[in-house]
């Protein structure tokens, strides 16, 4: 008898057991801001044989891995706002300006033997401008509300009225992100080399390729953990304020 069935959405399997994230991401299954989708959907889209997931995923929970899971699930919510930012925010910030000059640079030295770099790195500019606005909103503005709300258990004056405004609009653009890397990604033929690419093209691609798997936890940890978890804490308190 499996332990999956078809109407458990990505998002949870993954929230049960974070490691299965890999799985997903071999399988170039989203699981972050496509994580509300359940597998029966996810087969149906990307054509895939239902039984066939349904083995896979239970082959892939018998791996033993070696590093300690996070176990984000059981975090409050003032500990899962630290951990992003420093798994996720200040890795975007020393990765991002890094692989933009690497980037120019490959787009000087190669640019007119593969025209399709000048168009990666105008949408990375773009990328990391917003997602450096981006972070700043959350850091500034979202997440001291969340961490403020579970430490003294009442709303806080905020100049946004619910949470589920700024939330909304994070989610808005986390899918911009998503949209950035899904591009790099086609531009780039999944982040592999030419045959002739030289050492700082490789190290380009292979830092993208670090960026888009580290941006699918972060958004996951966000879009499924935080978001949530704090929209029903401030139902919550609503419900109990005088
Ligand atoms: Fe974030
Ligand atoms: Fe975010």
């Amino acid at each position: 008898m499996s332990t999956f069935t078809l109407d458990r959405t990505v998002a949870e399997l993954v929230l049960e057991k974070p490691s299965r994230s890999r799985f997903f991401e071999t399988m170039g299954i989203d699981y972050c801001c496509g994580g509300k989708k359940t597998l029966q959907e996810v087969c149906e889209r990307k054509q895939l044989d239902p039984a066939n997931l349904l083995k896979l995923l239970e082959a892939d929970d018998l791996i033993v891995l070696d590093e300690a899971t996070e176990r984000i699930s059981e975090m409050s919510l003032g500990e899962l706002v630290v951990n992003i930012i420093e798994r996720h925010h200040e890795y975007l910030r020393q990765e991002l300006p890094r692989l933009q000059a690497m980037l120019s640079k490959v787009v000087r030295v190669h640019g007119e033997s593969e025209p399709r770099l000048h168009q990666m790195l105008s949408i990375f500019q773009a990328f990391a401008v917003e997602l450096g606005t981006h972070m700043m909103k959350e850091e500034n503005i979202l997440f001291p509300v969340i961490s403020q709300m579970e430490a003294v258990r009442r709303i806080p004056q905020s100049c946004f009225g619910t949470i589920a405004n700024p939330i909304r609009q994070m989610e808005f653009e986390h899918d911009g992100a998503g949209d950035a890397l899904a591009r790099l990604r086609d531009l780039s033929d999944g982040f592999r080399p030419p045959e002739w690419a030289c050492n700082t093209y490789r190290a380009v691609l292979d830092g993208l390729h670090d960026i888009e798997q580290n941006m699918h936890v972060h958004v996951h940890k966000e879009n499924n953990v935080l978001f949530p978890k704090a929209l029903e804490l401030e139902e919550e308190l609503l419900a109990v304020a005088p």
